[in-house]
């Protein structure tokens, strides 16, 4: 009798086993077009075949594929283009199919095997990450890892982009990132199929790009005397303090870059941000300026040098701007642009041209008299006027001009595409008028803003979090999408010291935007995303990469209502349960649950607050004062 029990207690164990592995969610990011799961999966067999074409373009591939499931499985891993049943099928269609163009693929999983069918190198790779994607999540570890089923669920995935554009910037100029660090970030871009790499070279903070005909940009414009605090707000740099914070890239690096991003098919944009945000470059050739007395300037520090209580554009303290009035600074550009043009074979070199300051051109003689020269009635206008010469030389490289939104207010020709980032207005604008649109604007892609409360991030602007990001739209209404080359999230570094609070910051807000360029709109789903996250978390957990967990930390929010101020906590996803103190003690799960907006006790001074997930708790303890609070008062 013991033992009739005992089967049928492994029979029911092991059913309700299959049962989980079969509704076990898929987890993909971003969201595939259309996806059938199937009964069963597949187990990789100790030994894994890989037929694939070979050929320059599928080389990276193949050894890409090789080392990632060697690694983490300990499998033998080998490719063997003549395999006749290979356990994963690399196929190029003879016969093109229309429907997932240049970086869709199809994959279907079997009982047998893995085959991904794509038109071209580029939809195998992508095909290759879904795979990944399939694959436990301890396929990330770049250890061996032991006693894992190594399953893939039997699915068939047909898939391709909504946007042929999905981009991530990086600043290397407010803080510099080493050749092995950019490469990580491009690595982490690839996961989610991101195929634009945009550059920013060069700011007010340092020159990044050596350029052979202006050495002094590198010897001079590349460093700056070390702060480190709240960025914006330090003193002064003084005279017998070292300039030793810095970098730069050489040729050889930049190439190397190049290189690195095309074998993972993405596309370098560099940068050069101009005729504002040029401190590094004036500080290194005082003569681009208008202004006298440029030659006392210095690379920017972070101490205060931009008013912005007036908005945009900001009142400069500093004037960082190239004269628009000033030959040299054309031949300079041209010089710049030769070099550039070279190191870069993407067709577009973007020349920013954003939040350049009125102030200091108001008042040059020089600037006054181009302006008469010219005919020129506004600063706008005399921006328009350099901006065109620019483009000029860039076109004389065989590029196009690519800049920030302001550039359209003095006007722009037929030609040059702008990126909008002060939200979606401008490309909207642009777009009906027959200019290419890159959609970034701030308030659902600046990934550079706090995911979190500022209790718990360093403090920047304003606050963008997850749910926003994920709204996100490359083509909004209004918009003529044959003008929209799509969108990217950009990382502006002024609070980012380091990698890791880059790949915090850039994670998971980084899926967000991916899922938003990637997948069919009516595809998206809050809930659904959310699941996938965590499922994603794990993941980056075994890769080692930082990321952010501020989506189960709730958003604060203060009222005052005569002399009593009340705390309302809403939690940023479902399921959530919201635990406080008043008395500076660290609550936890034991605690009262928080139900409705709570009365800040007169004499308290901490307010503490944390999450759970049943009982596991998932949040931070985050701790603000009742000082900070009512300042949030509304
Ligand atoms: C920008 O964020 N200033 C383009």
């Amino acid at each position: 009798m013991r033992k009739i029990i005992l089967w049928l207690a492994l029979i029911v164990l092991s059913a309700s086993m299959f049962g989980q592995q079969n509704e076990k969610t898929i987890s993909i990011i971003p969201e595939p077009v259309s996806m059938v799961q199937k009964n069963g999966d597949f187990v990789l067999p100790d030994v894994v075949t890989i037929s694939s074409p070979s050929n320059k373009e599928m080389n990276f591939v193949n050894d890409f594929l090789v080392k990632k499931i060697s690694t983490a499985t300990g499998k033998d891993v080998k490719i063997d283009s003549k395999a006749k049943n290979a356990t994963i099928q690399l196929v190029l269609n003879k016969r093109v199919n229309s429907q997932i163009g240049d970086e869709g693929y199809v994959l279907t999983s079997t009982s047998n095997g893995v085959t991904i069918n794509a038109n071209k190198p580029a939809g195998l790779f992508y095909g290759v990450q879904t795979l990944i994607q399939l694959l436990p999540p301890q396929i990330e570890s770049d250890k061996l890892q032991k006693d894992v089923v190594w399953s893939i669920p039997q699915v068939e995935i047909m898939d391709y982009p909504r946007v042929g554009w999905r981009g991530m910037m990086l600043d290397v100029s407010r803080h510099f990132f080493t050749v092995d660090e950019v490469k990580q970030f491009i690595d982490n871009m690839v996961k989610y199929k991101y195929n634009m790499f945009h550059w920013h070279l060069t700011d007010d903070e340092g020159w990044r790009i050596e350029i052979k005909s202006l050495p002094k940009l590198t010897e001079v414009g590349a460093w700056r005397v070390e702060k480190i605090g709240n960025f914006g707000t330090f003193s002064d740099p003084l005279p017998e303090e070292p300039k030793n914070y810095g970098g730069y890239y050489t040729y050889e690096q930049i190439s190397e870059i190049v290189k690195y991003a095309g074998e993972r098919f993405i596309q370098v944009m560099p940068e050069i941000d101009v005729p504002g945000h040029s401190l590094a470059a004036i500080a290194s050739y005082p003569e681009l300026s208008c202004t006298p007395g440029a030659e006392n300037y210095n690379v920017h520090a972070g101490e205060p040098f931009m008013d912005w209580s007036q908005g945009a554009p900001p009142i400069a303290m500093v004037d960082n701007t190239l004269c628009p009035a000033n030959e040299k600074v054309y031949e300079f550009m041209d010089k710049v642009i030769s070099e550039v043009a070279q190191l870069f074979p993407f067709e577009y070199i973007h020349t920013g041209g954003d939040e350049a300051p009125h102030n200091f051109w108001q008042k040059s003689p020089q600037v006054q008299e181009l302006m008469k020269k010219e005919g020129l009635k506004t600063i706008p206008q005399v921006q328009s006027y350099f901006g065109k010469r620019i483009e000029k030389i860039i076109q004389s490289k065989g590029k196009k001009m690519m800049g920030w939104d302001e550039i359209i207010e003095g006007g722009i020709t037929p030609t040059t595409a702008l990126m909008s980032w002060r939200g979606i207005k401008y490309g909207i604008e642009a777009s009906k008028s027959g200019h290419y649109v890159v959609m970034s604007p701030s308030n659902y892609v600046y990934i550079d803003l706090m995911q979190g409360d500022k209790s718990t991030d360093p403090l920047v602007y304003n606050t963008l979090r997850l749910n926003q990001s994920y709204k996100f739209d490359p083509i909004p209404e209004g918009a003529d999408p044959n003008y929209i080359l799509g969108g990217q999230a950009n990382l502006w570094t002024e609070q980012i010291y380091n990698i890791r609070q880059a790949e915090y910051m850039t994670w998971p807000r980084g899926f967000a935007v991916a899922e938003s360029l990637w997948s069919p709109k009516e595809k998206k789903n809050w809930n659904h995303f959310v699941e996938k996250t965590e499922n994603h978390f794990e993941r980056l957990n075994y890769s080692q990469t930082k990321y952010s967990p501020a989506m189960y930390d709730p958003i604060v929010s203060v009222k005052k209502d005569g002399e009593k101020y009340y705390v309302t906590l809403t939690p940023e996803i479902e399921e959530l349960d919201i635990y406080t103190s008043f008395d500076n003690s660290t609550p936890d799960n034991f605690y009262p649950k928080y139900t409705k907006a709570q009365m800040i006790p007169k004499d308290a001074s901490l307010m503490r607050i944390v999450t759970y997930k049943g009982n596991k708790k998932v949040g931070r303890v985050m701790s603000i004062t009742v000082e900070d609070l009512k300042k949030r008062a509304k």
